[in-house]
């Protein structure tokens, strides 16, 4: 059992393979955090639970009695900090009583150990066998008013992984608001961190930042109604000195598609606390009498061994503990998407055509973009409709996957199922089942409005018939898109005072209904997409084995993008295909190899017009194919190494991927900038055995791995912009 009780001490202690992670009730039945970090063993450390009697920060009532004027909440490190008591700092919980007051005090009550992990009903989560998890429940209560909040904690040893999560439950005779109710708070004992995170744009997504921390709060948020290009919900901190080898690095993941915010506060006593949970900007929740309310989950994760080391735990824990889908683990297909070949302007013989081709290289399964159902021959009409366009498949759905099929390749779709057009029938039938507020002009994005998924026959709907198309069979694969996102968020369900909680029921309609589908069609390969990766969260990848990693695949751009993602997300989640030059979106032209190996580091797939490339071209296409089959448990399933840092190296990035059984690795290296009587190059390489010996079939070179390990290997020195290189090391 990874979890303990010591009831002389009051302290809880979570263990998992390299991390401690303790807590102490108080002697007033607070519920204060001692530590987390590195083993310390069974040993107790609340000495570390200090206060003194300062000014401003005030005592609660049972230690103003005794005159204890060194309690105050609001020095204490907290499990659950709550608004309106004695703790200023950011807080993870807000409740509106019906009184209209606004204070919640939380004291133990009592606490549940047992193995296996609990679930959170209607919401991604963690999951796995009883032998690999245990749990720990603790309830507390307000000190006034008989609100009961249940922290839950989830350990998953192997991975040093701690889950969290929340309930609140609600046994007063009238109901409360919740303003507030964020899932995970997580202290550490002085400053000197930084923080990593990720930010972008639609196009950039994913862009690693880092900067020291410093007094107040910093925040990492979204209020677009889904996690978004521009913000992910995954930060870490790490000491200052951390680096990819070396130091103390701490993740948090929220396994949630919406609203989200991850505030950090560097406090008067330079304690940092990190809160995270759904964004209270546009949230009140009531809850009923008797009602209860679950925070989604947070995962957080820690490595005593720098930021490499927690990347992987992250990787192992999503794809054995994560992703729900039977793909998770199953060798994808190689896929060409007709997108950036066609856009909209196809029909069935054009699909054929490039489906013909592909196949002959290798390729082993077509999808289907946007522009096959009601009348979608540009991003103004369309959507909503989801029945065949006939004009462009005379045979249908159906016919056009038999047809692909019959070629000895699967066949997928592209679906956006959370939107409408305005020039649409679904619009015309039910103009009141999109988000909007009565009478008020609302906005419109790529001309699009979104459905309220909230609504149960919307997504009855939907169900009906998208699921009417994947009936058939021969269906494979789709691809769920979400390309704007949330505004006049209103929803026609709702009464005036339950309107702050439409973005989250958003959310679970959402889930209510991908659930629906990946359980109804299992043997479906589902890949997410919100205009490239604005939906790229541990949330979605419960559901999805696979997420379109950016609309942007300029392979030079793609390197920053996937070197964001790699922090927090498995490779094999990383959609990513190789496209044409120059390239559509930066108009680099980069060489056809290199842009393999980037999108080799992700699905693989193609999105281009294959019937348009040469003889010469198509040799390539061949090799990569091979090439891809032959490293594909490698690349989706070994350990991950990042070489370089993108954003300080600009010379050439490099990456890395070894077997669990270290017999195997795989040495990818872009150069960056095409110098003349260039400088030499030498790379040291990872996770090889320093005594047994391997052969670099590329370099021909035999040599122990301590040599590989610590002389390195020298990259080859070529001309051209953009040359990348591929090193195999595999043992003798
Ligand atoms: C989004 C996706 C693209 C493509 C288009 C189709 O932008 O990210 O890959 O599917 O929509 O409209």
């Amino acid at each position: 059992m990874s979890i303990t009780y010591a009831e002389e001490s009051n302290v809880f202690t979570l263990e998992t393979k390299n991390s401690t992670y303790q807590m102490e009730i108080g002697k007033y039945g607070h519920l204060f955090h001692t530590y987390y970090g590195r083993n310390i063993g069974d040993s107790t450390v609340t000495y570390l639970t200090r206060g003194a009697d300062s000014g401003f920060s005030g005592n609660c009532h049972e230690a103003y009695l005794v005159d204890e004027r060194t309690y105050s909440l609001d020095e204490y490190k907290q499990e659950y900090p709550t608004f309106g008591s004695a703790d200023f700092r950011s807080s993870c919980l807000a409740i509106q009583y019906g009184d209209g007051s606004r204070t919640t005090e939380l004291r133990y009550k009592s606490h549940r150990i047992y193995g296996g992990k609990y679930e959170l009903p209607g919401l991604p989560a963690m999951w796995g066998e009883e032998n690999q998890w245990d749990t720990l429940e603790i309830v507390l209560e307000d000190a006034h008013f008989p609100v009961e909040v249940t922290l839950y904690y989830g350990v998953l040893s192997q991975y040093d992984i701690i889950t969290r999560a929340v309930r609140i439950e609600n046994h007063m005779n009238e109901p409360v608001y919740l303003e507030r109710a964020l899932s995970a708070c997580v202290e550490l004992q002085d400053y000197g961190y930084d923080m990593i995170s990720f930010y972008g744009r639609h196009n950039m997504e994913r862009t690693f930042q880092r900067r020291p921390l410093y007094h107040g709060k910093q925040v990492v948020d979204s209020v677009r109604g889904t996690s978004s290009h521009q913000q992910n919900p995954f930060v870490i901190l790490c000491d200052s000195n951390a680096n990819e080898e070396y130091g103390n690095c701490y993740g948090l993941s929220f396994v949630y598609s919406g609203n989200f915010i991850a505030e950090t506060e560097v406090d008067q006593y330079d304690q940092t606390r990190t809160v995270m949970g759904i964004h209270p900007t546009g949230f009140r929740y009531q809850l009923e009498e008797g009602a209860c309310f679950y925070a989604p989950e947070v995962v957080c994760a820690y490595s005593g061994a720098g930021l490499g080391q927690l990347s992987r735990n992250y990787h192992k824990a999503c794809q054995k503990h994560l992703c729900k889908s039977k793909f998770a683990n199953e060798r994808r297909p190689i896929l060409i998407n007709n997108w950036e070949a066609t856009t909209f302007d196809f029909n069935e013989e054009k699909l054929l055509s490039i489906a013909r081709e592909a196949q002959e290289l290798g390729v082993e399964m077509l999808v289907m973009d946007d522009g096959w159902f009601g009348v979608r021959n540009s991003d103004h009409s369309g959507l909503g409709d989801w029945f065949v366009n006939r004009e462009k498949l005379p045979n249908g759905v159906e016919g056009l996957a038999d047809k692909v099929c019959s070629i000895g390749m699967k066949f997928g779709i592209w679906v956006e199922p959370e939107m409408v057009n305005e020039n649409s029938d679904l619009f015309r039938e039910h103009p009141d089942w999109c988000l909007h507020i009565p009478g008020r002009k609302g906005v419109y994005s790529r001309a699009q409005l979104v459905l309220d998924m909230a609504r149960p026959e919307v997504r009855e709907y939907l169900f009906q018939m998208i699921g009417g198309i994947l009936d058939c069979g021969k269906i494979s694969y789709v691809k769920w898109d979400m390309n704007r996102h949330l505004t006049d968020v209103w929803s026609g369900i709702l009464p005036a005072e339950r309107q702050g909680e439409a973005y989250h029921r958003y959310v679970l309609g959402l889930y209510d209904l991908v659930n629906r589908f990946t359980t109804t069609y299992p043997e479906v390969l589902f890949e997410g997409c919100s205009g490239g990766g604005g939906r790229f969260d541990a949330g979605w990848l419960y559901y999805m084995p696979q997420s379109w990693c950016s609309d942007d695949t300029d392979a030079i751009e793609r390197l920053h993008i996937q070197y964001g993602t790699s922090f927090g997300y498995p490779i094999s989640a990383v959609g990513s295909h190789v496209s044409v030059v120059p390239n559509q979106q930066t108009g680099r032209v980069t060489p056809l190899h290199t842009r393999g190996v980037v999108a080799m580091s992700g699905t693989f797939g193609y999105e281009l017009d294959i019937t348009e490339m040469t003889e010469e071209e198509k040799e390539i296409v061949q090799a990569q194919i091979r090439q891809f089959k032959e490293d594909y448990e490698l690349i989706q399933r070994g350990d991950y190494y990042r070489l370089t840092n993108l954003e300080e190296n600009h010379e050439y990035a490099a990456w890395q991927f070894v077997s669990d059984d270290q017999k195997k690795a795989l040495l990818n290296v872009v150069i960056l900038h095409a110098r003349a009587n260039a400088p030499f190059i030498t790379i040291q390489v990872k996770g090889l055995r320093e005594e047994e010996t391997y052969v670099c079939k590329e370099l021909d070179i035999t040599a122990k791995g301590a040599a590989f390990l610590y002389a390195g290997i020298p990259v080859p020195r070529e001309k051209g912009d953009y040359i990348s290189f591929q090193f195999h090391f595999e043992s003798l």
